[in-house]
């Protein structure tokens, strides 16, 4: 299927960014979130944004308001009842997206695809919580997702063929380059960039260095665009703290456990740049 319409389940900063980009590309975007307001605020935002991009002459006023008028704002899971595909973008635990899995699988037409945005949870998982577990796939944004270039396809134990495609073009479509992998937990960015993120955090906690320094020193000395725990800040402290659990879990090997400072921080609230507070502060 060429979907014409898309449904975001999640308002946060990666629904946010799937719902811009997929209007930009012409699709109609229903957006819902648990709390209504924060699907309603996430839809101004957009349009915002999309001003900004006006206002660098990236695009045209028209085209920011056709994208705009292509967003709606949803009241529940139900007005996606009519959606071609849709895409859950909701809080990172196992439990909620089991939950909406198998509400969305109720709601939805039986050939809609269901892909989730989920940076480390099984897909396979996720696709049993359906009767369409063929038709289930990871979709994973990276953040910012309007300016990274890339959307990790991930195929769960079940999922079929012409669901990669559909994923696939779809992402292609929003401009994207895709990398397809399996469904081992962190896929493939996470696994290999939650360690590095990781091993900062024990480079602070051990004084290596400040974080200004471990950031610089990385930036300048790997050509990265961010030092890690800018990047970190920037994912969200407890995003990056759930995804070395399920690492550290699943695999069981003590490579991946946590930094106790990471957990430090999460617990105290200080959840990056989206929270004023990680390991650098934001106004
Ligand atoms: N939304 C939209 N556009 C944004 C943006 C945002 N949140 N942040 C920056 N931009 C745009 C800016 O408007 C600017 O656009 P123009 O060139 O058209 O003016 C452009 O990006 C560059 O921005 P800046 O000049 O402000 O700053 P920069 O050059 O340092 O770029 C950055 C900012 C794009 C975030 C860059 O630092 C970067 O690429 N950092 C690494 C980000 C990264 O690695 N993301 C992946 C994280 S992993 C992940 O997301 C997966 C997961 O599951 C955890």
């Amino acid at each position: 299927m060429n979907p014409k319409s898309m449904g975001v389940v999640g308002a946060g900063i990666m629904g946010s960014g799937i719902a811009q980009v997929a209007a930009q590309s012409g699709l109609e975007v229903v957006v819902v979130d648990a709390d209504e307001k924060r699907a309603k605020s996430a839809v101004d935002q957009i349009g915002l944004a999309l001003g900004r991009l006006v206002a660098k002459e990236k695009i045209s006023q028209a085209d920011r308001d056709a994208a705009v008028s292509r967003l709606k704002v949803g009241k529940g899971l139900d007005d996606l009842a009519v959606l071609e595909f849709v895409v859950e973008a909701a809080t990172e635990r196992l439990d909620v997206k089991v939950d909406l899995f198998a509400k969305l699988d109720r709601i939805l037409a039986p050939d809609v695809t269901l892909a989730s945005n989920t940076s480390s949870i099984s897909i396979t998982r996720l696709g049993a919580a359906t009767k369409r577990p063929d038709k289930v796939i990871g979709m994973h944004f990276m953040n910012p997702v309007p300016v990274m270039k890339l959307v990790e396809v991930v195929r769960g134990l079940a999922t079929s063929d012409a669901t990669v495609d559909e994923v696939v073009g779809l992402a292609r479509r929003f401009g994207k380059t895709t990398v397809s992998t399996k469904d081992l937990p962190g896929f493939l960015v996470n696994r290999v960039l939650m360690p590095m993120i990781n091993e900062g955090i024990y480079a602070l906690m051990e004084g290596l260095g400040s974080p200004e320094e471990i950031d610089t020193a990385m930036r300048l000395g790997t050509n990265q665009p961010m030092g890690p725990l800018a990047l970190a800040d920037l994912i969200g402290l407890d995003t990056c703290l759930s995804i070395m659990e399920v690492l550290h879990t699943t695999f069981g090997d003590p490579k991946y456990r946590p930094c106790p400072i990471l957990r430090h921080y999460v617990d105290a609230g200080w959840h990056g740049k989206k929270s004023g507070r990680g390991f650098y502060t934001y106004q």
